[in-house]
This record gives structure tokens, sequence and C-alpha cells, in this order.
């Protein structure tokens, strides 16, 4: 896409902040920076995958404004947790293809994918964004507005889990359509029982970051709360059926799983 995404550009602004590298190298964000610094290594399996960037070249149709906040968001500091665009564009496509009107995001950060989840609502279409700091989520606010859809998205700035409550509390149990999870891993398994409750039969929650950079598959004593966390949630929902699953080896894996 005129070649804003091509790997060379990339690959400067992932080496303009070393502290994201060094995230990186922490193993927080990993998936995210694939995009950004093709030249990094890793045992993670899309790294430095030229097909990866293949499908990226040839698939990517990013909105004007979701590149603008995009570029933005390489200027901010942990930028590495930006959502992968290709990730957020399929989970706008099925947004659209399920028919979503009411959806959640968890985790907001600059507000990327709610941008891109917000352009794939109808315009009385609803998304609650859940942040506990509105420090980069008021960064991102401009470009929602360019685009013309900051009106679908309520903004709350709290811990997630206390919005599911109020939703729940609300009497919206079993009224949403989508619900992404990208937040404290620790708390991933609370947020998918939370949104379990919320979504309507056949709605979708989508959970980020289920290989965790590669974590969930090394010796159990090298894991700390946020890998037993993860692998906990990934071996439940394999054996879950509340759900259909799919496990997708994007980005740093996107497990989808449909409430039936
Ligand atoms: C990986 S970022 C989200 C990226 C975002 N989905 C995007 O499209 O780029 C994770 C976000 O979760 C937020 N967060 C951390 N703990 C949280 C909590 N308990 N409740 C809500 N948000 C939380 C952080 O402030 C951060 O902005
Ligand atoms: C889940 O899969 C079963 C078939 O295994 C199907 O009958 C059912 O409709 C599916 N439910 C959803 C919500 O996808």
């Amino acid at each position: 896409m005129d070649g804003v995404l091509n790997v060379r550009s990339l690959a400067v602004a992932g080496v303009v902040t070393g502290a994201a590298v060094l995230g990186y190298l922490a193993g927080r964000r990993t998936g995210r920076t694939q995009l950004l610094s093709q030249s990094f290594k890793s045992d993670f399996g899309g790294k430095g995958n030229p097909l990866v960037q293949y499908a990226v070249d040839h698939s990517l149709r990013e909105h004007p404004s979701l590149k603008n906040l995009r570029l933005m968001t390489l200027k901010v500091p942990r930028h590495a947790m930006l959502a992968a665009p290709e990730e957020c564009q399929l989970l706008a496509n099925i947004a659209r293809a399920i028919g979503a009107r009411k959806a959640i995001e968890i985790g907001v950060f600059t507000g990327y994918n709610c941008l891109a989840m917000a352009l794939a609502l109808p315009q009385d279409g609803k998304l609650i964004a859940c942040d506990i700091d509105d420090t980069n989520v008021n960064l991102g606010r401009p470009f929602w507005k360019e685009a013309g859809v900051d009106h679908k998205i309520d903004v709350r700035i709290q811990p997630a889990d206390k919005t599911l409550d109020d939703l729940i509390d609300a009497g919206e149990a079993g009224t949403y359509d989508f619900v992404f999870i990208d937040a404290d891993k620790a708390s991933y398994d609370s947020y998918y029982e939370k949104s379990l409750v919320l979504l309507r039969p056949g709605g979708l929650v989508a959970i980020d970051n289920v290989f965790l950079g590669g974590k969930v598959l090394k010796a159990e004593d090298t894991w700390n709360a946020a890998t037993a966390a993860m692998v906990r949630l990934n071996k439940k929902i394999h054996k879950d059926p509340r759900v259909n699953i799919s496990m997708l080896t994007m980005a740093d894996g996107v497990t989808l799983a449909f409430k039936c």
C-alpha cells in the first residue's frame, strides 16, 4: 500500500526506539514488532518469514486514518504494543461478516484496533473501549474523529474487569457480537469468562498474544505468571465445549472463540 509498509521504512521505525526492542527482547509484545523490524531475529515462527511480509504486502488495505494513526503511534514510547495491521484487518472483516453491531476492546493503547473495529461497525454501532490509562487513548482520538467514527467509541478508563462487570450489571449479558482481548495477561481468563457472558450465541471473542512470543513452548520452570496464565488459558479453551475455536499463527498468535 503506497510503500508505507515496506520493509525499509518499518525497519527504520523499528530501530528508532531502542526501548521497544528491549521490550521485545524481554518478550513482552513479540508479535507486534514483526512489521517494525524485519531484521530482528527470534525463535518466533512468523518473524523474518518473507511469506508473512508477502501476505501483508498483498492484502493490507489500510484506511488513511488507520495509516495516520499507525504512523503517529510509531513515535510513542512502547509502540511495540501496537496491534498488527493485518490482524486488525482480519478482525474487522470477521466483524462485518457476522454483522457485528456491539463490540468491546480490552486494551486500547492508541486505539488502532478500535478504529479498525469502529470502521467495521454500522453507523449506530457501539464499541466499548477499555483501558486503565487514557494518555495513549487520547493520542488516538483525533484519528477516530478524522475517520468520522468517534461517535461509535465509548471509552471507559478503569480496570477492564470492572467495566465488564458494569456491562453485565446493566443487563447487557448476551447482547455483544465481538470482544477483542489485548491487555494484562494475568486477567485474560477473567476477561474470557466475562466475554462469554456478554456475547450472544455466534458472537466472537478474539484473544491476542496466545504465543507470548514463543514463551508458551519453553520449559515450565522458565515461565513467569503471565506465561503460566496464558498456557493455562490456551489449554482450557482447547477443551471448552462452550466455544468453537481456531488458534491462528498470525502475528503473536490469535485465538478465535465463537460462542455456541
Ligand atoms: C497491547 S496494548 C493494546 C493495543 C491495542 N489493542 C491496539 O490496537 O494497538 C495493552 C493495553 O492494555 C492496557 N491495560 C493494562 N492493564 C489493563 C487493565 N487492567 N484494564 C484495562 N486495560 C489495561 C494498557 O494500558 C495498554 O494500553
Ligand atoms: C460450532 O460447531 C458446530 C459443529 O461442530 C456447529 O453445529 C455449530 O453451529 C457451531 N457453532 C458456532 C457458534 O459456530
